[in-house]
């Protein structure tokens, strides 16, 4: 069974849109200037247990308005949510008990408490056993590096403490998946680094399934093996990211570098899938098409025939690729 399942799900907002002045205010009230906002339009996944998968796409794309389904928060306009077999909406209380949700832009912990106590009041919450508690903390303390932060109250703790005190918070009562939506956002290299960590950690230790959104492409890079990419509303790439960057920039670049004083560099050189780009004193930029000829064929190929002093590869860039992906016109 799919940990998290969405059939043709679609959210509509409607939103009155204020009008101008007094004149406009009374307008307003006979005549109000109503719109729709499509912010999920026709969006089906399944994501398995124990996956981990990344989900992008620019702003106001529907991602947070995804999550917000998922647990449980928003009703869909039509469409179906499934969270480990049941309705977040209509069996909330039961999908509380199985997931975790950490949104980047709002604090569950209680600022009026200190670390600690916040997460005694998840304990009674969730109805967690003390010893189940005490390893589970114990566990989340170590990985996120937060034990000396159980006494501080939340409200001094600072942005990066809160947010893996927020982490930590989540995943207490061991839930089978976590929603995370942009828990780097705003976070220093090194906050980053232990976010990941910690994501890294439980996705393999305790195989919870995580849907991780960011717009931090070194998250993505790092962690995910799946994309979901949506845009505008819609889903338009899912799968992996390797097929991805593959699908959108089938070539590579192989530098090489010759001799010096040896004539022109890769003179004459001439093949069906690869072509010279450059040429630089005695550095050629080649580029070849990765699926018709390996890098290393190519290079002992080159290194037979010229006096090839070193080659390295050139992996596309995760950025221009998405930036592509988000670029591409998605209509409707
Ligand atoms: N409560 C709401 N009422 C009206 N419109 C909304 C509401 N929540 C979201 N929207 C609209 O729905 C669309 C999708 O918003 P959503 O927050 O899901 O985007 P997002 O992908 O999370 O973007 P970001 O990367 O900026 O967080 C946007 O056009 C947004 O303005
Ligand atoms: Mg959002």
């Amino acid at each position: 069974m799919a940990h998290i399942e969405l059939e043709r799900v679609c959210k509509t907002f409607r939103v009155t849109r204020k009008q101008k002045g007094l004149a406009g205010a009374v307008k307003g009230l006979f005549r109000p200037d109503r719109r729709e906002v499509h912010a999920v339009r026709d969006v089906s996944f399944a994501i398995e247990p124990g996956e981990l998968v990344g989900f992008i796409g620019p702003n106001g794309a529907g991602k947070s308005t995804t999550i917000k389904m998922l647990s449980g928060i928003l009703y869909p306009t039509s469409g179906r949510v499934t969270v480990v077999g049941l309705s977040p909406q209509k069996q909330r209380r039961a999908v509380v008990q199985r997931i975790g949700a950490v949104f980047g832009q709002r604090s569950q912990l209680n600022w009026d408490l200190r670390l600690g106590e916040s997460y005694e009041l998840f304990k009674r919450i969730y109805r967690i056993a003390d010893d189940d508690f005490e390893r589970s903390l114990a566990e989340l303390c170590e990985v996120l590096g937060i034990g000396d932060l159980l006494d501080t109250p939340v409200r001094q703790m600072s942005l990066g403490q809160r947010m893996r005190g927020e982490l930590a918070g989540a995943m207490l009562h061991e839930p089978d998946i976590l929603f995370l939506d942009e828990p780097t956002m705003g976070m220093d290299i090194e906050v980053k680094a232990a976010i990941r960590a910690f994501i890294r950690d439980i996705n393999q230790r305790r195989r919870t399934t995580v849907l991780l959104t960011t717009h931090d492409l070194d998250d993505v890079e790092e962690l995910c093996e799946r994309l979901i990419i949506i845009n505008q509303g819609r889903i338009i790439e899912d799968g992996p990211l390797a097929a991805l960057v593959d699908s959108i920039t089938p070539h590579r670049y192989l530098i090489v570098e010759c001799d010096p004083g040896t004539g022109e560099p890769l003179a004459g050189f001439a093949h069906a899938h690869a072509e010279v780009l450059e040429r630089r004193d005695s550095v050629v930029r080649i580029r070849f098409a990765r699926s018709q000829v390996s890098a290393s064929a190519l290079i002992s190929e080159l290194s037979a025939r010229y006096p090839v002093r070193d080659v390295s590869v050139q992996e596309p860039d995760i950025e221009d690729v998405i930036r592509t992906v988000y670029g591409r016109d998605v209509g409707g």
